[in-house]
């Protein structure tokens, strides 16, 4: 058999090959059939082209036979043609099916639930494709941003022994015949590593056992988070607006064509520019009475409440100095007002909190005393305390959820849809 070689679709439509003959593989993603013609339209990785058969040519048979999502082989003249989708085609004189499919049972006006459901087909789709390629290249961004700032990349543990955020929350594995955990955070373990290495990042799965079901909360989430010695609040922000800025901007540049696709305004990504707003938790609450929210002062805010300070600024905003009550255990007070602790969540239009991060305590006393407080067992801490024993430093450090950022990027209904395999209470299949 005659060896072929295959050509992007992606450099088919940019034009390099008009006249010449093409090898091509991917899978049927369209057919429409009349008396002398058969239009397949064929997509790869890169793109999506009309191929056409005539009854006239030697692939007529298997064209006829082939049904959606069945994967092929062809080889075809590149022809111009204006009515073409992408405004090229190829004449098809060859036609090889690979695997011939099934009827394929996603179709159009199908419910967003049934497509969950079979997430491992419609992950084929050409809005998924579009989502997983900017996925990519966000994350890609987010790792140019970090090495260009003199972070270091470290890899935290996933198995671990003491809670980060809170018990509620917490996923229990058995290991061997201990206990353990799945982790919600990398923190504790990023602060062990800035002892060494002063400016360290990673990008890991966290896990939450979340039980209710919202449209920003996965059991399984991919976590942005950096720790930085010698730091302060205001290097914090600026270190969180920095790199969401960066990875805008790069994506409104770099994904254009995925972007319009997906119907979004590039033009906005690319206006999302430091500084963002900043207020504190007191203003945030003057702000909430006076749009008639009846939250109190101490208590937390919610998705409502989020939202509707991040509309009200129409860009990201970052709200400081909350109440110790509702923060976790490892955040550092203020001396002037021991009420409130450093915490800062950086808050966005729609999906609302976006990352959390702030100075954290670096008195062994004080840590001593909060674990304390928080009836956490000073045992499961040790090493923890030990980093405020032997070399503390004023250290800041945040996390951002991969997901949420996504969401609000591309301005997606849940977040479930920027990851190919959501977790959730009821979703672990496939
Ligand atoms: O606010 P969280 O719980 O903060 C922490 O875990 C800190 N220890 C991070 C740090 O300082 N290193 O989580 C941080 C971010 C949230 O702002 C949110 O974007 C995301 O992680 N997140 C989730 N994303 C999807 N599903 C969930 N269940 C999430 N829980 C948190
Ligand atoms: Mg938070």
């Amino acid at each position: 058999m005659m060896t072929m070689s295959f050509t992007s679709i992606r450099k088919i439509l940019d034009g390099r090959f008009e006249g010449k003959q093409v090898g091509i593989r991917g899978w049927v993603y369209r057919k429409r059939e009349s008396k002398d013609i058969i239009f397949v339209v064929v997509r790869d990785a890169t793109g999506v082209i009309q191929c056409t058969v005539t009854r006239d040519s030697p692939a007529w048979a298997d064209a006829e036979k082939v049904t959606i999502e069945s994967s092929v082989t062809l080889t075809g003249t590149v022809r111009k043609d204006e009515r073409a989708p992408g405004g090229f085609e190829v004449s098809t004189n060859q036609l090889r099916i690979v695997g011939l499919a099934e009827p394929f049972p996603i179709t159009k006006d199908q419910s967003e639930e049934f497509r969950r459901d079979v997430r491992h087909l419609w992950l084929r789709s050409q809005r998924m494709i579009k989502i997983m390629k900017i996925r990519s290249e966000v994350l890609k961004f987010v790792h140019e941003f970090f090495r260009k700032s003199d972070f270091t990349e470290v890899s935290p543990p996933m198995f671990i022994s003491s809670a980060v955020e809170g018990g509620a929350t917490l996923f229990g594995v058995k290991y061997f015949d201990k206990d353990l955990y799945l982790t919600q955070s990398a923190q504790l373990h990023l602060e062990v590593l800035i002892g060494s290495l002063e400016k360290v990042y990673c990008v890991a799965p966290s896990f939450r056992a979340e039980k209710s079901r919202t449209i920003r909360h996965l059991a399984e989430y991919w976590h942005v988070e950096a720790e930085q010695a010698f730091a302060t609040m205001d290097d914090l922000m600026r270190l969180e607006e920095d790199l969401v800025s960066y990875v805008c901007q790069k994506v409104a540049k770099q994904c254009e064509k995925e972007l319009r696709k997906l119907k979004v305004d590039a033009k906005k990504l690319a206006e999302v520019k430091p500084p963002f707003g900043r207020i504190t938790y007191d203003e945030a609450i003057e702000r909430l009475h006076k749009k008639d929210f009846k939250i109190r002062w101490g208590e937390d805010f919610g998705f409502d409440e989020e939202r509707a300070l991040a509309k009200e600024f129409g860009k990201p905003l970052f709200v400081y100095a909350y109440p110790r009550e509702i923060k976790a255990f490892y955040c550092k007070m203020y001396k002037e007002n021991p009420k409130l602790v450093m915490s800062v969540d950086l808050i966005v239009p729609k999906i609302g909190e976006l990352a959390t991060g702030g100075s954290r305590i670096d008195d062994k006393e004080e840590l001593i005393e909060r674990l304390r407080e928080f009836g956490l067992k000073e045992e499961d801490y040790d090493w923890y305390v030990d980093l405020r024993r032997y070399g503390t430093t004023p250290h800041i450090g945040f996390g951002l959820g991969v997901e949420r950022l996504l969401a609000w990027m591309l301005d997606l209904e849940n977040v479930m849809d920027t990851i190919p395999f959501p977790r959730t209470i009821r979703r672990f299949y496939p």
